[in-house]
């Protein structure tokens, strides 16, 4: 048996996404650029992928620029604004994914200044310390829309509203909420938002940026003239159409994806929970589809491998930090000690998670948390 819970990482691309995208590998496979039929083709098909995005964001189509992801869009955002205004202060928290903290650190090394935001023990960064850190020279706030480690979802409408209200753009990683949250930039008034398709049921090496139309970036790849001169390469046909067929599916079926995380959480918290010496990180106002437990004497790396090799996937956290043995810089900002950070499992479910495999990874998990606490030197 086969049980797959790290929906987080990664989605299994819906294969109505696979068959849309088929056509662009062989027969449909010219460039977009190109003023011949097979490019004009091409364009078509890209005009209608920026189309699908957009109305999932409730954005005009000219305002989104295709990336190759996520981590792309988020150093294109802050990078973007950084080195366009060349020097400033920038707001975020401490519990970004990695692809904007350590962008943020390449900026103060080049003479930015930053201020890492804490969190409180539910894992939210509160709108008033948002305010109070937003000084003169404040030239962004980046604040991620939903932690992608324990599913906290951020007070982005107030702090895009103080946001605009001191007239600095606000940036939002929306990575873990896009596709599944009802997102509406021009209504929050929201500046510059990152997408990644792969987290919806889309392929992987594709996202965009949300870029509003007044807003300016300095752009990271030069070349030539596409994604309106601020994303230069030839597009990436295949994976966009396959995102923009994700987009179109997520804005369709989005009430019935969270009806069922909704309910498959309801069964994962109540078992895990019941494992003695256990404790949810974060609280149940979080995305439904991402649970991170805290298991007493437990090494989650370990838990993870014992898992595996029963054939459930599921991780400790972000699939970066995993090669890292590093306790989790979110769950230390949680205020966790390490040892408690070492000792926690993700779990994260999707539209295509069946009951049985709920059945197994429930029957499974306290018995490989038993035998690692029988070993366990603490
Ligand atoms: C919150 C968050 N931001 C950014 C990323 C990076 O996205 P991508 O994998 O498309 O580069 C991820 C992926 O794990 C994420 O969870």
């Amino acid at each position: 048996m086969k049980a797959y819970f790290d929906y987080a990482a990664t989605s299994p691309p819906d294969p109505r996404v696979l068959k849309a995208m088929m056509p662009f590998f062989r027969q449909k496979f010219g460039n977009p650029s190109s003023i011949h039929s097979w490019g004009r083709e091409a364009k078509t098909a890209l005009d209608l992928a920026r189309e699908r995005v957009s109305r999932l964001l409730g954005a005009e189509a000219e305002e989104i620029i295709f990336t190759s992801g996520g981590t792309e869009a988020n150093n294109l955002a802050i990078q973007g604004i950084a080195w366009r205004q060349g020097k400033g202060h920038i707001v975020t928290s401490r519990i970004e994914h990695h692809s904007v903290l350590r962008t943020c650190q390449f900026l103060e090394k080049q003479g930015f200044k930053v201020t890492y935001l804490p969190v409180g023990r539910e894992g939210r960064v509160s709108p008033e310390a948002v305010q109070e850190a937003i000084r003169k020279d404040t030239i962004l706030v980046s604040i991620m829309w939903v932690n992608n480690e324990i599913g906290a979802i951020q007070p982005i409408k107030e702090i895009a509203k103080i946001c605009q209200d001191y007239r600095i753009p606000f940036h939002t990683d929306a990575v873990q909420g896009f596709g599944k949250l009802e997102i509406n930039v021009k209504k929050l008034g929201i500046s510059l938002l990152s997408a990644s398709s792969h987290k919806i049921y889309g392929p992987k090496g594709v996202g965009c940026l949300y870029k509003a139309e007044d807003v300016e970036l300095r752009p990271m790849l030069y070349g030539g003239h596409h994604e309106r001169k601020i994303r230069a390469g030839t597009e990436n046909v295949p994976g966009i159409v396959g995102f923009g067929e994700a987009c179109r599916i997520a804005g369709k079926e989005m009430k019935r994806d969270e009806e069922k995380a909704r309910g498959l959480r309801k069964r994962i918290l109540k078992a895990c929970l019941s494992i003695p010496d256990s404790w949810l990180n974060g609280d149940l106002n979080g995305l439904p589809s991402i649970a991170n437990f805290g298991f007493r004497g437990i090494e989650g790396e370990a838990l993870v491998l014992k898992l595996d090799l029963a054939g459930i996937a599921a991780s400790t956290g972000s699939a970066c930090a995993e090669k890292e043995l590093e306790p989790s810089h979110v769950l230390l900002a949680l205020g966790l000690s390490p040892m408690e950070a070492h000792g926690s499992l993700r779990l994260s479910w999707g539209r295509f998670t069946e009951q049985e495999e709920v059945d197994y990874l429930l029957e499974v998990l306290p018995e490989k948390i038993e035998e690692l606490r029988r070993i366990s030197p603490v």
